[in-house]
């Protein structure tokens, strides 16, 4: 540690040595105050001046990415003697006096010519984050006199797409990590959020609200995880942000039928019911003891509730059991004492057919 501040100074005074050469010129505009005497060289300057010191500390400074800032050392006393600016992790001298010596753009430096105590800035325009470290201001005195002022950049979240889930299908059963990722200053931490406000299953007896992870792993995945997952990072620094992850679970279709066997006098018209659950959606049709699927006409109408439509009508019933869920109806104008209907269902990834009986 010392060694690295010990290194500094000494690369500064050869490079002092060069500029007070070529800078002499400058030095009368800027040595001038105080007790009037100097002339430029700091050898009679000492003899007849107190030493520089600092008069006040560096204020240590917190700024978002982009932004401009400024840190302000003041010294007395200064005489002939220069002010520089340092960059510590960087061991890069930043300016000299008036002269900007990195090559980086962004700094400047300026000095309050009016104030006794003269105050030296040094500006750093549209921070970066390799911008933050320990800033030292340094008189070049025999033994050198440095204060050491912070910067510390912050960085928003930003969510990284590369390292992070996009919209997930799985099989029931599975089991499905998703995964997170941002970058920002401080580091950020994630959260996990279902977007439609419910809990989170993480098992049969666990359930929260929010979960803070990166990988976010739901275990023997079930269609009551199907939904759109919200990945929130956050830092202390606004805006927070987030990524919606979709997950669908395919399961295969489930059939119930809540009236099994339906009475009604001749010539009057019944609705019978069947309600289907499966993702995805399922390909359904109603049958009778031939088998034959029945079709559009103006003695049956089998009609297909969509999932989330609020029912307008008496004869469809709406259950909602799950997302994508069909629901479809027959009327029939009986003309028949008894028939058995049948609904046949079958899942879009499946080849097998699954029944599902009416009165038989
Ligand atoms: C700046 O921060 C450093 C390290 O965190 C601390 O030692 C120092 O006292 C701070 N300076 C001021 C002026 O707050
Ligand atoms: C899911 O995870 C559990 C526990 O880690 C493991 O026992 C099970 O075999 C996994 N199932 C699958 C389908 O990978
Ligand atoms: C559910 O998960 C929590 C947290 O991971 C764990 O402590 C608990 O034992 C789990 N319960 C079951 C039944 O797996
Ligand atoms: C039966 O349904 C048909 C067609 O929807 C309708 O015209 C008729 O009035 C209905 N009959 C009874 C008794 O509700």
């Amino acid at each position: 540690m010392f060694n690295h501040i010990a290194t500094v100074p000494m690369n500064l005074l050869m490079l002092l040595g060069c500029l007070l050469a070529t800078t002499t010129a400058l030095s009368t505009d800027t040595g001038s105050e105080g007790n009037g005497v100097s002339v430029g060289g700091s050898t009679l300057n000492n003899v007849i001046s107190e030493d520089p010191e600092f008069t006040d500390v560096i204020e240590n400074i917190t700024v978002p990415a982009g932004r401009n800032v400024k840190l302000a050392c003041s010294v007395k006393n200064l005489g002939s003697y220069k002010v520089a600016w340092m960059h510590f992790e960087q061991s890069a001298i930043l300016t000299v006096h008036n002269h900007v010596i990195t090559r980086n753009p962004r700094i400047s430096v300026t000095h309050d010519k009016h104030d006794k105590h003269r105050t030296w800035f040094l500006h750093i325009n549209n921070v970066q984050e390799e911008d933050k470290g320990r800033y030292m201001c340094q008189i070049n005195t025999v033994t050198a006199k440095t204060q050491y002022g912070f910067v510390k950049v912050v960085v928003p979240p930003n969510i990284d797409d590369a390292l992070t889930s996009s919209d997930v299908i799985v099989r029931e059963g599975d089991n499905v990590t998703l995964r997170c990722k941002a970058k920002g200053s401080p580091e950020p931490t994630i959260k996990w959020k279902r977007d439609d406000g419910h809990k989170i299953v993480i098992n049969k007896t666990l359930e929260v609200n929010d979960l803070e992870t990166d990988s976010l792993e739901l275990e023997r995945i079930s269609r009551l995880h199907m939904g759109a997952y919200l990945c929130i990072a956050s830092n202390g620094v606004p805006p927070s942000v987030s990524k919606r992850i979709k997950v669908s679970v395919d399961f295969s279709p489930m059939v119930w039928i809540p009236h099994q066997l339906v009475g009604i006098p001749i010539s009057f018209n019944v609705t019978l019911e069947c309600f289907i659950e499966a993702n995805p959606t399922s390909l359904n049709y109603w049958t009778r003891e031939n088998d034959q699927m029945i079709t559009e006409s103006p003695k049956y109408n089998a009609g297909l509730t969509p999932p989330h439509i609020p029912p307008d009508n008496s004869k469809r019933k709406y259950v909602n059991r799950a997302d994508h869920q069909p629901q479809f109806s027959a009327i029939d104008h009986v003309d028949h004492l008894s028939q058995a209907f049948r609904v046949r269902v079958r899942h879009r990834h499946q080849r097998r057919w699954g029944t599902g009986g009416g009165p038989s």
